[in-house]
């Protein structure tokens, strides 16, 4: 027992140091159970099932699931929560299976478990690396109090068009903000030692380029040179993976014709051989059995293909359970494989502490100390408030007083099934603070009268889809017409007008792609009518996705986009509108002028025929008839209630050579009227190299907070390692060459300095 001991911690410390990227060594606890398995338990440990009852996002719901687990069929479940039920299938594994293997329970916790966060899009565009991996800490804390040990996420899809409706799940579109924001998250979620209950394995998803899905429509093909893969793409998966991320999940799309989930050079090539990955590989829900509409072949031919792909564990299809004892008799897979997949399986169990105590995530006193507690509430409060971006400013209402007389008109104003965002299953909308409860929270001595003023939306046909997971855009039973008036009743009694308008929850995220992105029609003309009433008008938007909202930005009035914001959302809202705290979130994927220019990002490369600066259109240039290239907001943008100047951008040299350093730094004053924080970014522009460079990229970042008056210098530290990218040939290189470079609040600012690499 006690060498036993031993070894765990000797291992523990291993793990703690190195991660599941690194791990070489074979654990002898696993080996040992490896050789007492059959053939078929090793199979049974590569299924992964769900009972139903959660969130099921295909058509499949796990049969039988009971009898399946008592056969040694079954390697881990999801869709499942609470200690009592788990110990309940936990126990079928442990004591009802001839080895007693104990299952991995998993979880998609994409945003907080039962304390919800604002989405992943919202929370990347506060640029606080601190406070994100603090949310997913939480998140990893009350979803292992509920008896989860694996999530499926971080989702770190690099997205680049905004009619796809997952790109709410993630961090927008730049690769280096994108990596270090998946670095937070395995951290939060894996934090030092997986054998601490109140941690959980991360899963780096959707591997790969699930974001790329062409015409923004889900689930479709991606077909993409390698070089734009490893320089635009990966990245974050990388990084993930680097920081120890433990599994990581298959996609959906077909990549360059061989879909993710049975692409060999992607599970095997790229991931292990060349990344060096040690934890396991999931399929996405159903994916294997997709690679049959795909154009695979029948389910034992895609099931083999996976597995030699390098699949590990097949979600909720059961390919590999019905077809792979059938492929090894055939000589289509090996059992060695087989062996390899479940060895990395039962290495994650392992490391997960569940062979010394399969109940450790099963207290059942957890739940009630660890959930949605106060503290846990503040988090999100303040990770809301941070999240937002306050687009545009008209006058200077804004911050409100707090005694002013408010008319907080529109169909999210009121509405507690909405704040909550995509892909929280297992929050509770009921528990959200909803806009009009948070203003009276923050402001008692206003005067706040509310009115619905229009429907999410009046088309019932689309009403109808967006309410799958209950009622999110209902039409009310009064008219439009009704509606609008009493809500220019409202406005006109009051002295400010606090429009809450913007997307049901559902409208973005999984199989919620729009072709038209725009605010729907019903609040637009709610809008039109309150500007006319001639009070000022601030618009609070909420959205999974950029919106195009180029009619709204050319209005006199204030907008701040708040995205789905959690189960704290109307006090956030309220923080921010009265002041409490400074807006000061920054966009992470480009907001076009219209779904025409879309895919639009800020890093493109540039034409031989390049739009005239002055944006005016041009013959044979690369430019539109009817439209600028420039985009409505671009990336790395956001207002703030006060103002930063930049001045004296400079490099502590004018040459960096491979073994040296260089600093870039710049001045920034707070010159407006409040204290705030600032997001100072920093981009390079390499202006010649083997392929063609894009025309900036983001290299660093630091948010501080300047006091009214005050200024900073903020520095960024710049080495060879910084200028790498990937060739011709995919090798990480740097070129030696003159570099541009700009230190600014968002992406658009003109080059202020240069460097040169030296040979
Ligand atoms: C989604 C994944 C999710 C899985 C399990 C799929 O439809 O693409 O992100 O983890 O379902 O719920």
């Amino acid at each position: 027992m006690k060498s036993r001991i031993l070894s765990i911690l000797i291992l523990g410390l291993i793990f703690s140091i190195s991660g599941f990227a690194q791990s070489q060594d074979k654990i002898p606890e696993v080996e040992a159970l490896l050789e007492k398995m059959t053939l078929e338990e090793k199979i049974g440990q590569l299924n992964l099932l769900t009972p139903g009852g959660g969130v099921a996002t295909g058509a499949v719901v796990s049969k039988n699931v009971e009898d399946k687990i008592k056969a040694g069929k079954v390697g881990g479940l999801f869709g499942v929560s609470g200690p009592e039920k788990i110990r309940i299938a936990q126990e079928y594994a442990v004591n009802d299976t001839r080895l007693g293997i104990p299952l991995l329970i998993g979880s998609d916790v994409i945003h907080g478990y039962r304390t919800t966060f604002p989405i992943p899009l919202g929370l990347s565009s506060s640029w606080d690396m601190d406070l994100i991996q603090k949310t997913a800490s939480i998140a990893a804390k009350e979803a292992t109090a509920d008896g989860i040990n694996w999530n499926f996420s971080p989702m770190v899809d690099i997205a680049r068009d905004p009619r796809w409706g997952r790109i709410a799940e993630g961090a927008g579109e730049d690769p280096f903000l994108g990596s270090a924001v998946a670095r937070a998250m395995v951290k939060g979620y894996q934090g030092e030692d997986l054998t601490n209950p109140a941690t959980m394995i991360a899963t780096v998803k959707h591997f790969a380029l699930y974001g790329a899905a062409e015409a923004g429509r889900d689930y479709n093909t991606v077909d993409m040179s390698r070089v734009k893969m490893f320089n635009e793409y990966l990245p974050p998966y990388k990084a993930a993976i680097d920081a120890g991320a433990g599994s990581v999940m298959s996609s959906f799309n077909d990549i360059n014709g061989i879909p993710a989930t049975g692409n060999k050079w992607l599970l095997t090539d790229l991931l292990r051989d060349r990344w060096g990955f040690e934890g396991f590989v999931v399929s996405d829900y159903t994916s294997l059995n997709e690679m049959i509409a795909h154009g695979m072949g029948d389910l034992q031919a895609v099931s083999a293909l996976a597995l030699n792909a390098g699949l590990d564990m097949d979600m909720v299809g059961e390919g590999f359970l019905s077809t792979l004892k059938k492929s090894v008799e055939e000589g289509k897979v090996s059992e060695e494989d087989i062996t390899v997949a479940a060895r990395r399986v039962l290495e994650a169990k392992y490391k997960l502490g569940l062979f010394e105590d399969p109940y450790l995530y099963l207290d059942e006193n957890r739940p009630e100390s660890d959930i949605l507690t106060e503290a846990h509430r503040e988090v999100a409060r303040k990770a809301a408030a941070r999240s937002f971006v306050l687009l545009k400013k008209e006058g200077s209402i804004l911050p409100l007083k707090k005694n002013a007389k408010i008319g907080l008109i529109g169909p999210l104003a009121n509405n507690k099934n909405n704040m909550l965002g995509t892909w929280a299953p297992t929050g509770d909308p009921q528990l959200s603070v909803p806009i009009l409860q948070g203003l009276k929270n923050v402001a008692p001595n206003a005067e706040i009268t509310y009115a619905k003023g229009a429907n999410i939306t009046d088309d019932a046909e689309l009403a109808e889809k967006i309410n799958v997971f209950g009622p999110r855009a209902e039409i009310d039973k009064k008219s439009p017409e009704v509606l609008l008036k009493e809500a220019l009743q409202t406005a006109n009694n009051a002295e400010i007008i606090v429009a809450v308008v913007g997307e049901a929850t559902e409208m973005s995220g999984e199989a919620a792609s729009r072709t038209d992105i725009t605010i729907p029609e019903s609040q637009k003309k709610l809008i039109r009518e309150l500007l006319k009433t001639g009070k000022p008008v601030v618009l609070v938007l909420m959205s999974g996705r950029p919106l195009v909202i180029s009619e709204e930005m050319e209005m006199p009035l204030s907008i701040l986009q708040v995205w789905h914001p959690g189960v704290e959302a109307g006090n956030a809202v309220a923080d921010v509108l009265f002041g409490d705290y400074n807006p000061s979130g920054k966009l992470t994927a480009t907001w076009p002028r219209s779904v025409g220019q879309i895919p639009i990002y800020y890093a493109e490369k540039n034409t031989g025929r390049p739009e005239p600066a002055s944006g005016e259109f041009e013959k044979f240039k690369s430019n539109y008839l009817d439209s600028p290239n420039s985009p409505l907001l671009p990336f790395g943008y956001g207002l703030s209630y006060t103002e930063f100047e930049y001045s004296d951008a400079k490099a502590s040299s004018n040459t960096l050579n491979e073994n040296g350093e260089i600093t870039i730094s710049a001045t920034v004053t707070n010159t407006g009227e409040f204290d705030g924080e600032e997001v100072v970014q920093l981009y390079l522009h390499d202006k010649v190299r083997s392929i063609t460079p894009p025309v900036k990229e983001l290299k660093g970042f630091k948010k501080i907070l300047l006091k009214k008056g005050e200024s900073k210098t903020v520095d960024f530290k710049i080495s060879v390692e910084d200028l790498k990218f990937y060739n011709a040939n995919l090798e990480y290189v740097f070129e030696p060459g003159e570099f541009e470079f700009f230190i600014a609040g968002s992406s658009v600012h003109p080059f202020t300095g240069t460097f040169t690499v030296e040979e």
